[in-house]
């Protein structure tokens, strides 16, 4: 029987071992690790330019100093300097089977961790203004909030998912003073998508404005009834609220999305006196032509504004008060807005105001500023009509999905099910294929491709690995060990687990460059998280899937006539079928086990 493993990866080992050597941090260490491109240069590599240039030493004596440090390590048949590198080779059997003993015999995941214990990261993310469906240009901040939180709570963190709806503010006024102008209960109340008919309602207002100005002035005006608790008004906006609550939870069910709070700004407003209160009292506020603002020359900012000159309160007062309630709430080690970078000034001021104000948590406040995502060369605008819904866009590509499996898979069974599973996953995962803070146009060719760098391709590599479980007779079991809060359900590993594996009968380079991703997975879940980046996991899936397929295509994994061998290949195979599917999982995307 293999022995139970808790040990590092061999990557973090080698993480630790250089951590030790130079005491430089893991998180810089981390990423400078590479796999060289020719075998005989080691099986992992560390460049030392880096870390010579902030010894100010030349990079060949910062490896020999590296591997002097280092010694002998058991864990590695030779560690050696060469030039500028520090090289690592493993010994080829007791990597294999430690790796895949890792992945395999635990009683959880792969690459979970207790990283986090104790640490709680509030994630700011989806947070959209209400009264309008979700669009495409939502898709960024819902789908990456989405998986950080994940991908921290699977690294051991408490990870509290906010959705802070935009209910308040200038657009309120617009579409009320809108619906008071044009609109009817009669119209709304049988409208077979209402939120739609608020749009409509609101793009008219941006329309009319450009005749009739007097509009913005009605419309400041409303907002500031709203504000007064004017009944009428009040009701309205209470409906609207409501309307587009009803909405929002159906897309993000859809989505497989659940919130740990759903908050909104009219919540803070009872407390905005307060809050300019306790800035005033640090001599921190002054008036300014009629409106209360707080300078921040110091930081190189303009101002932040408090309060309007006609009293209407403002996005970023709300925003400080709510800085101020999560802390209250949930002590954070880290909050992340995972916003647009058209905010990043605000979430600038907003930083710098709590810092002047001297709480010591300001600098645990990120902003995640996500490229924008523009239609055509056009940035996207709900004041001019100019939107692509997320539902139409998940419709389209259901339907585009349902097509394909018709034509590659007609007997599959839950086709339907299927469907939904790769539309939604090709959605999601165009999103991750990139860096976040890169813009993307959106087409719908690239996003909803079956080939590629996709989702959906991700999903056909691990039916395949499935497949070939199948055909060998294995079965999926759940992990019963921990239970982790998003992702109850799919964590399964396949069983049996071949008995006694004889690793020395593997060792082809495909098998070799596989391996050495698999290993490679925990060291890059805890990267994505200093980087706070899923991209960096939809790549590293992307990797493996790209190494097994080429493994499978010159390897035959079934055979009877080698079962010793064919036991060894089906570790790989079900080591592999699990990181693609904790994977996929972790971004939000199922692995359907056929398509
Ligand atoms: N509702 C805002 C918008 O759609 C985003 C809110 C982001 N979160 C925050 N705490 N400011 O632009």
């Amino acid at each position: 029987m293999l022995h139970m493993l808790k040990k590092n990866s061999f990557i973090e080992e080698i993480i630790q071992l250089i951590h030790q050597a130079t005491l430089v941090s893991h998180e810089k260490i981390s990423p400078l690790v590479e796999i060289p491109p020719k075998a005989e240069m080691g099986d992992y590599a560390f460049p030392c330019f880096e870390l010579a240039k902030e010894m100010r030493k030349a990079p060949p004596q910062v490896a020999q100093e590296i591997v002097q440090k280092i010694g002998r390590s058991s864990r590695f048949a030779s560690v050696a300097a060469a030039g500028p590198y520090v090289n690592f080779k493993v010994d080829p059997s007791r990597f294999y089977r430690e790796v895949l003993s890792a992945i395999l015999e635990r009683d959880t995941p792969y690459g979970s961790s207790q990283t986090g214990a104790g640490k709680t990261v509030v994630i700011d993310f989806s947070s959209p203004n209400m009264a309008r469906p979700l669009n495409i240009a939502h898709l960024g901040t819902t789908a990456a909030g989405a998986a950080l939180q994940r991908i921290y709570s699977f690294l051991g963190y408490r990870a509290v998912g906010i959705n802070y709806l935009g209910d308040w503010g200038t657009q309120f006024g617009k579409l009320i003073a809108a619906f008071q102008r044009w609109g009817d209960q009669k119209t709304l109340a049988s409208h077979p998508k209402p939120v739609l008919y608020l749009v409509d309602l609101y793009v008219r207002f941006h329309k009319e404005v450009e005749t009739d100005p007097s509009l913005e002035e009605e419309a400041r005006a409303t907002l500031l009834k709203c504000e007064q608790g004017d009944q009428q008004v009040t009701d309205l906006w209470r409906r609207f609220c409501a309307i587009s609550h009803a909405e929002l939870d159906k897309i993000y069910q859809r989505l497989g999305i659940e919130f740990d709070f759903v908050d909104s700004e009219s919540q803070y407003n009872a407390v905005l006196d307060d809050t300019i209160e306790n800035i005033r009292r640090r001599g921190l506020a002054r008036e300014s032509e009629g409106a209360l603002i707080a300078d921040l020359e110091k930081f190189e900012l303009p101002p932040i504004l408090l309060r309007r000159s006609d009293g209407a309160s403002l996005y970023s007062t709300r925003d400080i008060a709510a800085a101020f309630d999560r802390y209250e709430r949930f002590h954070f080690d880290r909050m992340i807005y995972v916003v647009g970078s058209e905010q990043r000034l605000h979430f600038q001021q907003l930083f710098a105001l709590l810092k002047e104000m001297g709480y010591p948590w300001a600098d645990r406040c990120t902003h995640l500023a996500l490229g924008q995502v523009t239609l055509e060369g056009e940035k996207m605008s709900t004041r001019r009509g100019q939107v692509i819904f997320l539902d139409d866009v998940l419709d389209k590509a259901i339907d585009l999905a349902r097509k394909i499996i018709e034509e590659k898979n007609p007997d599959l069974r839950n086709k339907e099910e299927v469907a939904k599973e790769v539309g939604i996953g090709a959605v999601l995962f165009n999103r991750f294929s990139q860096r976040q803070n890169k813009d993307i146009v959106f087409d719908w060719d690239r996003a909803l491709s079956f080939e590629g760098e996709t989702g959906p391709y991700l999903q056909y590599t691990h039916a395949r690995a499935c497949s070939i479980l199948r055909k060998a007779g294995m079965k999926k079991k759940k992990i019963v060990g921990e239970v982790f809060k998003y992702f109850p359900d799919w964590i399964k590993k396949w069983s049996p687990t071949p008995p006694a594996i004889d690793w020395t009968l593997l060792g082809n380079p495909e098998e070799h460059d596989l391996i050495k991703l698999l290993d490679r997975w925990p060291s890059l879940l805890e990267s994505a998280t200093w980087q706070n980046e899923p991209y960096v996991v939809a790549r590293h899936l992307l990797d493996i899937s790209a190494a097994f397929n080429k493994f499978y295509n010159l390897h035959r994994v079934i055979d009877s006539a080698a079962p010793s061998l064919q036991s060894a290949r089906l570790a790989i195979v079900s080591a592999t079928q699990h990181i693609l599917e904790t994977g996929l999982g972790l971004l939000g995307i199922a692995a359907p086990q056929e398509m």
